[in-house]
């Protein structure tokens, strides 16, 4: 199953997290362990290396594929529960966070997973099928400017508007029930040089809205730096530019100390510096990765360090 997505800069991602063979390390978003396989190769063997994913089948493949390996932990829930994960699993502090934002080729390509408009599956987009609520409960409900929002911000879908009217006017008729419902009215309207672009967006936006992938984001990352010892790394790789510039705006946030008024004689915002940046622009990835693999391209990673 992990031969069906390869790990976005991988090198960079092991470069920027390891910097002490036998740490703790967490990978919020292990999937198949594409990145983690790499970084247990650089560890000890009193390293440990906590893993959580939301997707069950995910998560019980992999499950069996790193049973062998006593340094491998494994957590079917959600990154925003790290602090639950160091517990349960004594950890006091990490020296490295990892997460590869978004949902794996694998994910992409698996018709039991329902993630894609090119295959028929029932309008559910979520990562844990226990939790939340499913894509066509939103398609179904949501008011048209509701719609049009999610579109419009998570997809930055110009047509947002039209398309949430066009999906009001329909279910009226008859509701959507599947992902080849919602793909068929979208290429009813969309001429065909636009119609993968704008699949892609709608899918994407209602699967951000669905799985909450932004709030999530960012309660992750303030659950992270209290969760890292001095002198260790959190690393995020992104797909979408409103993910990167959450991690991009927080990290700035965090590397700031007091921020009172030039003018006050005390501080009395008692505000920290907590991260030091260590990637000052994203690194992304190369021409020659971007060939190697497409979902590479609008990968973007951002590395900081615990003071
Ligand atoms: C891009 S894939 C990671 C792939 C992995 N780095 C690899 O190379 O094999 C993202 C994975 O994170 C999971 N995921 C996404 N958001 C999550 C969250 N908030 N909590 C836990 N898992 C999440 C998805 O189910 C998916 O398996």
């Amino acid at each position: 199953m992990d031969k069906f997505h390869s790990p976005v800069l991988l090198k960079e991602s092991v470069e920027h997290l390891i910097t002490d063979k036998d740490g703790a390390y967490f990978d919020g978003t292990f999937g198949f362990g594409g990145h983690s396989r790499r970084f247990l190769e650089q560890l000890s063997q009193s390293a440990l290396l906590i893993g959580t994913d939301l997707d069950q089948i995910v998560f019980n493949q992999s499950l069996e594929n790193f049973s062998q390996d006593s340094r491998v932990r494994l957590y079917n829930f959600n990154f925003t529960k790290i602090g639950v994960a160091a517990r349960l699993e004594s950890v006091e502090g990490f020296t490295g966070i990892f997460a590869d934002l978004g949902v794996s080729s694998y994910q992409l390509d698996n018709e039991e997973e329902g993630f894609s408009y090119r295959m028929t599956a029932p309008l559910d987009l979520r990562m844990n099928k226990a939790e939340g609520i499913a894509a066509h409960e939103i398609v179904n409900n949501a008011e048209a400017h509701d719609l049009a929002k999610i579109f419009r911000e998570f997809g930055e879908e110009i047509q947002s508007g039209y398309i949430a009217s066009l999906i009001v006017k329909q279910r009226k008729i008859k509701p959507f029930k599947t992902t080849t419902d919602l793909a068929k009215l979208i290429e009813d309207v969309t001429p065909q040089r636009f119609l993968v672009k704008r699949l892609s967006r709608v899918f994407q936006a209602l699967r951000i809205a669905v799985n909450k992938e932004l709030d999530s984001l960012k309660e992750f990352l303030e659950e992270s730096v209290p969760l890292l010892k001095p002198g260790g790394r959190i690393v995020v790789l992104t797909y979408h530019s409103l993910e990167d510039r959450i991690v991009k705006d927080f990290f700035k946030e965090e590397e700031k100390g007091c921020v009172c008024p030039p003018n006050f004689p005390v501080c009395n915002c008692d505000k920290e510096q907590t991260l030091k940046i260590i990637t000052k622009k994203p690194i992304s990835p190369s021409i020659a990765e971007i060939h190697e693999n497409r979902r590479a391209r609008s990968g973007k990673l951002r590395a900081a360090e615990r003071i």
